[in-house]
């Protein structure tokens, strides 16, 4: 009863920030991401009768974690399964990267997890399940270009995908400014916004369009227009996200440098657009004919700490090579 699986963190392009139900994690609208190939994670799940505990190994540390054991709990009661397990998990970026791995950790525990119970999910059920470790987790399931549909009930609500790694001409360069976990987790932040920012209902009614707009550049596969769309979509959410009692600032000083610098080489004509998820690091997207000019010039900039290149990454898959 052992599995081991893989996936792609992702990148909110329309953000996910809002929940209609905190416990199944029911999001408050549509949300449609990118999944990064540069940022993966693989975990190896055992389930077996010698375990008289569940334990967890993040990146070669025992962690304690309440949402991994929450999680293997909702797979053992679908599996019918009393056992504990083993589980095992690496990123396959460096920790410095400052990147919360809560979308590839949930997506890959899940795949993993379902595959050694024998659950027999099909994609969307996986999505779902993946869903309630962490909202933006469900998306890297699908991989690609995904949208998680706010549905009605959990049985309604899992992403699908939009379009796969190699349909468009997309490029992210991931730029760490600093290596901080935020203060304030995506599930508190988003609730306090939901609750607090008088931007928020304006949101709400922005959002349909912006989706709509969203979709259609990704099905006529322009790459530039999806960038610009997430970067719009960025600046509503933060927006919000300051907006709220108290507010709620992820940005650090590095922040805006790449901000402002992304704009002041975009009007000399090298296409890059930011986008910003629950964080103080920046994702610029991009075309192949500039990845390489944005990566350089990104680089050299003094609050940067690192930059890594992704192309966008597909969907989580199961693999043989264990990790234990
Ligand atoms: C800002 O999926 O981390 O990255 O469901 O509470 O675990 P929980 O939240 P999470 O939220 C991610 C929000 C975001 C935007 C996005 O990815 O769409």
């Amino acid at each position: 009863m052992k599995a081991t699986a893989e996936a792609c963190a992702n990148q909110g392009l329309i953000k996910y920030w809002g929940k209609t139900d905190e416990k199944l994690r029911l999001p408050t609208n549509d949300s449609i991401s990118c999944c990064l190939e540069a940022l993966r994670t693989r975990t190896t799940v055992e389930f077996s009768e010698r375990y008289a505990t569940d334990s967890f190994v993040l990146n070669g540390t025992p962690t304690q974690d309440p949402r991994v054991v929450g999680h293997l709990d909702l797979m053992r009661s679908l599996g019918g399964s009393r056992l504990k397990a083993r589980v095992e998990s690496r990123n396959g970026f460096p920790a410095s990267a400052g990147y919360a791995s809560s979308a590839s950790g949930f997506a890959a525990l899940t795949l993993a997890g379902a595959t050694a119970l024998g659950l027999g999910l099909s994609e969307a059920e996986l999505s779902r399940l993946a869903r309630r470790g962490s909202g933006s987790a469900s998306r890297s399931i699908p991989g690609g270009f995904a949208e998680l549909v706010a549905g009605a009930d959990d049985a309604h609500t899992f992403a699908r995908g939009l379009a796969g790694p190699d349909d468009l001409d997309f490029r992210t360069v991931v730029v760490t400014v600093g290596a901080e976990a935020k203060k304030v987790s995506s599930r508190e932040g988003m609730r306090i916004t939901a609750e607090t920012s008088p931007l928020f209902p304006a949101r709400i009614g922005y959002l349909p369009g912006m989706l709509a707009a969203m979709r259609s550049a990704l099905a006529k596969k322009e790459a530039a227009r999806v960038a610009h769309l997430a970067e719009t979509d960025t600046m509503n959410m933060h927006a919000c996200m300051i907006t709220s009692e108290p507010p709620l600032l992820y940005w650090a000083p590095g922040t805006i440098e790449v901000i402002r610098a992304v704009a002041s080489f975009r009007d000399e004509g090298v296409v890059g657009y930011v986008s910003i998820d629950a964080g103080q690091n920046v994702f610029v997207n991009t075309t192949s004919r500039h990845a390489g000019t944005l990566e350089e010039r990104l680089r050299s900039l003094p609050g940067v700490s690192q930059v890594l290149l992704s192309r966008p990454g597909g969907p989580a898959r199961t693999t043989d090579e264990h990790l234990f």
